[in-house]
């Protein structure tokens, strides 16, 4: 079989709506009730989109929607490829890629991660301010890609503007916004407290399993990326109690309305600003 292209991919989601948004977001666990504030105009399940993986993971549904939300224009993406789950990183950074060729300018991915950062809570929200891809491999690795930067600039992944957005987009619904920077493991393991210790020594406020080969793709193609967490547990060790996934998704039930208002918020502020500009 020939392997899928991100082009055709997009020639698809061209095909299904006349819609053409240029924010594109993809819900991570404990922000899937993003999807009660969107008016949906069509839904896509990602088996009809060609190369789009199906997520395994429950709670990650796997439908594209063209709607909008807070009055904008938007892609949102219910459910994302984890490279937990033995997809290669091009399959894991497909979705990104088709999101860049048809045309989206602007990324927004969210997650849940574990909190090391000793001033936080499970239920806080935390803007990415950087990285530590520690992941043991590169999205980029590989074949260099026809047009695409084979050494690509990662100065600045998350984009001061859009960061600004989603701190206003917090204050818009009180919510309290944490910042930091995320530190990307493959999983599925949850960590060992002593590697938690590390990573709070590297520099890590949060730790998970995802956006980091997203957030890389998408620099690549040259789109704005902001991300956000949902920070659903303390990280292994600094938390009394043992890790579950049962308690991430608790969590993510506990401030889905928050998660919901700000992903809601942040989409109003950014067909704002797109007017004025
Ligand atoms: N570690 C890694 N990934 C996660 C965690 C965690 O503690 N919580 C949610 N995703």
């Amino acid at each position: 079989m020939k392997p899928a292209n991100p082009q055709t991919a997009a020639a698809r989601l061209k095909k299904f709506s006349p819609l053409r948004p240029t924010l594109a977001i993809v819900l991570g666990s404990g922000f899937h009730h993003a999807l009660t504030e969107l008016r949906v105009d069509q839904k896509l399940a990602y088996a009809r989109i060609p190369g789009f993986p199906k997520p395994t993971v429950s709670g990650h549904a796997g439908e594209l929607y063209f709607g909008h939300l807070g009055g904008t224009p938007v892609l949102v993406l219910s459910g994302r490829a984890h490279f937990y789950e033995g997809h290669a990183m091009d399959r894991v950074t497909f979705a990104t890629r088709t999101l860049a060729a048809f045309g989206v300018t602007d990324l927004l991915l969210t997650n849940a991660a574990g909190g090391l950062n000793k001033h936080f809570h499970a239920g806080d929200f935390m803007v990415l301010t950087d990285h530590i891809n520690f992941m043991g491999t590169n999205p980029l690795r590989g074949s260099a890609i026809p047009g695409l930067m084979r050494f690509v600039d990662l100065t600045d992944t998350y984009d001061a503007e859009l960061r600004r957005l989603l701190s206003q987009a917090a204050t818009a619904c009180k919510l309290k916004i944490r910042s930091g920077v995320y530190l990307a493991v493959s999983g599925p393991s949850y960590e060992t407290p002593a590697e938690i210790r590390a990573f709070a020594r590297l520099g890590a406020d949060a730790v998970g399993m995802s956006t980091v080969p997203e957030a890389i793709a998408a620099r690549q193609c040259g789109l704005n990326v902001a991300a956000v967490s949902c920070i659903t547990n303390l990280a292994a060790g600094i938390s009394k109690d043992k890790l579950s996934h049962t308690e991430v998704l608790e969590t993510a039930e506990r401030v889905k309305t928050s998660g919901a208002q700000l992903i809601r918020n942040f989409a109003e502020l950014y067909g704002e600003l797109k007017i004025k500009n």
